[in-house]
């Protein structure tokens, strides 16, 4: 019994002994390992986290629009919708021009399957315009 607790103690000790022997090095590599994983960023503060906030809340591509927004019709035709890819379908309204493409794509066209934003109202204007770019770019 006595034994075991020497022992421990002398563990201790070199435990002890070994803590104060970490150089500065040592000392600031074990600080970097244990330092929280995310430090909380208040709202407001640039120092921290500004840059990917802004990025993330950034508009979205138009794939991305078109992925999450658009597909639903134009990528099956549903409701006359003009298929993405489909040349045939696209040529006549590309002829009208992309000013009045984004206009319908904001707007809808009155009287079809095809409302406002195609229905995004999270959009942004600018996200879809980008995505009526995006599915003429692919439909020529
Ligand atoms: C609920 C189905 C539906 C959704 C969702 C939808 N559309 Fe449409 N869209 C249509 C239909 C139907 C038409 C054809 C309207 C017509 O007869 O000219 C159309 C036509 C269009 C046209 C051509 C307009 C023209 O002047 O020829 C554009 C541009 C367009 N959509 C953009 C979009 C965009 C961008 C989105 C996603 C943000 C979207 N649509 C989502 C149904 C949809």
């Amino acid at each position: 019994m006595t034994r075991i607790a020497i022992t421990l103690g002398a563990l201790l000790v070199a435990f002890a002994a070994s803590a104060v022997e970490l150089s500065d090095a040592q000392r600031a590599d074990i600080e970097e390992r244990i330092k929280p994983v995310g430090e909380v960023c208040m709202q407001g503060d640039s120092s921290c986290g500004g840059a990917a906030a802004a990025a993330a809340s950034g508009p979205r591509s138009g794939k991305d629009v078109f992925d999450s927004a658009c597909m639903a019709c134009h990528s099956t035709g549903a409701g006359g919708a003009p298929k993405m890819g489909d040349v045939a379908a696209w040529v006549d309204r590309i002829a009208k021009g992309m000013d009045t493409l984004h206009q319908h794509g904001l707007q809808g066209v009155p009287g079809t399957g095809m409302i406002a934003k195609g229905g995004c109202m999270s959009c942004s204007d600018e996200e879809v315009m980008a995505a009526v770019d995006y599915m003429v770019e692919n439909s020529q």
